[in-house]
């Protein structure tokens, strides 16, 4: 026996498409995934979360489906997934039920954090974030072409106008899973209520930036060519998604970048709760690339608190700002610690 470490000839035919579809409904996720994955191999399958919405279809492409149900826990697409060796082809339609959906990742994360009755949901990020990192392995070594949709939805910014007054932006649309997510792939494509395809990443060059009006037989063409012409790589899962920096960057209200610093030590400082509020959007801004300016912000208010430059009152603020810019991202408010008079509820009380 040799040592298992072992070089070979890369096999071009090998390449496997690594391809994400995000789109609002009616903008033709299903229906391209379908019409390319089935120009790409002659057995397709799908696992559907979007209660037979695939199906509609069968009757112009044929391919066999699992319909998924509740929990759409990563857990459970990965057994999903394994159920489709052999296929040339798998669509997951959606992967975004794994992150919001009912039993998702976002409230496996809250019960998690329940279940420890920590007040904090550090403890249970830490479970929860290998979880999605093992389920984005499983798509990206899967043996077949991939491709994967992602229902998206509409961004906000809050910051301030040229008077300090504060409003909200739109940002534009976001895919529906965690943040960065959508870099993973080889490719990457946003579908408008036209049925326009707008190629955002993509490692065929061919494809690049490329702008296609009910993408079909061209796109699939295109994508074939590259994939018998690319040297096979099996992408390995990476720890952490690295997006690049884009224009729904999220903005840090400018008001708030203005250091603490400058203003006297205050005499009534932030509380304990308070404190641990603000680490704790912390680590949650800290796992969404976008959020780079809330995170700053959020750094500098722990060392403002720690130098005893952070009143009760901007640690207030500090949280309101961070919170607002942090749900559009996912960031779920946790019910507020209960007065510590209050009995904790009894285990096991919740249905
Ligand atoms: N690539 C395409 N070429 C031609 N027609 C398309 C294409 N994509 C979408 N369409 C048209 O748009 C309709 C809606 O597409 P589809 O069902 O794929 O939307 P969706 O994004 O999957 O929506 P939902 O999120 O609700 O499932 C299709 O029935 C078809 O008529
Ligand atoms: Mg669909």
């Amino acid at each position: 026996m040799g040592s298992p470490l072992a070089f070979r000839p890369a096999v071009k035919s090998e390449a496997k498409l690594r391809l994400a579809l995000s789109g609002p409904s009616g903008s033709g996720k299903t229906f391209t995934a379908l019409t390319v994955g089935s120009r790409l191999g002659k057995r397709v399958a799908v696992i559907d979360t979007e209660h037979g919405s695939a199906s509609k279809y069968a009757d112009l492409w044929p391919f066999d489906v699992l319909e998924l149900t509740p929990p759409y826990s990563p857990d459970r697409y990965r057994e999903a997934m394994a159920a489709a060796a052999g296929y040339d082809v798998l669509i997951v339609d959606s992967l975004s039920h794994a992150w919001a959906g009912e039993g998702g990742l976002l409230e496996r994360v809250d019960e998690i954090a329940k279940r420890s009755k920590s007040a904090s949901s550090f403890a249970a990020w830490r479970e929860g974030t290998p979880e999605q990192h093992r389920l984005i392995g499983a798509l990206l070594a899967a043996p077949m072409h991939l491709i994967a949709t992602m229902r998206s939805k509409q961004e906000y910014v809050v910051d301030r106008d040229g008077e300090g007054r504060t409003r909200v932006r739109k940002l534009g649309l976001a895919p529906v899973q965690r943040d960065g997510v959508e870099y993973e792939f080889d490719l990457f494509a946003e579908m408008d209520l036209e049925n326009t395809l707008t190629v955002q990443k993509s490692r065929c060059p061919a494809l690049q930036g490329r702008v296609i009006r009910r993408p079909g037989a061209e796109v699939a063409a295109e994508l074939q060519a590259w994939l018998v012409g690319a040297p096979a790589v099996t992408p390995a899962p990476t720890p952490e998604p690295k997006p690049a920096p884009r224009e729904r960057d999220v903005r840090w209200p400018q008001d708030f970048a203005q250091p603490a610093a400058e203003s006297a030590p205050q005499a009534e400082g932030p509380t304990g709760p308070q404190l641990e509020r603000i680490a704790d959007l912390l680590l949650f801004s800290e796992s969404q690339p976008k959020a780079k300016r809330v995170t700053d912000g959020l750094r500098r208010g722990l060392a403002d608190a720690a130098a005893g430059r952070l009143s009760k009152g901007a640690a207030g603020a500090l949280i309101g700002r961070a919170k607002a810019s942090l749900e559009p991202l996912g960031w779920r408010p946790e019910p507020e610690v209960p007065p510590a008079a209050e009995e904790p509820p009894e285990p096991g009380s919740r249905g």
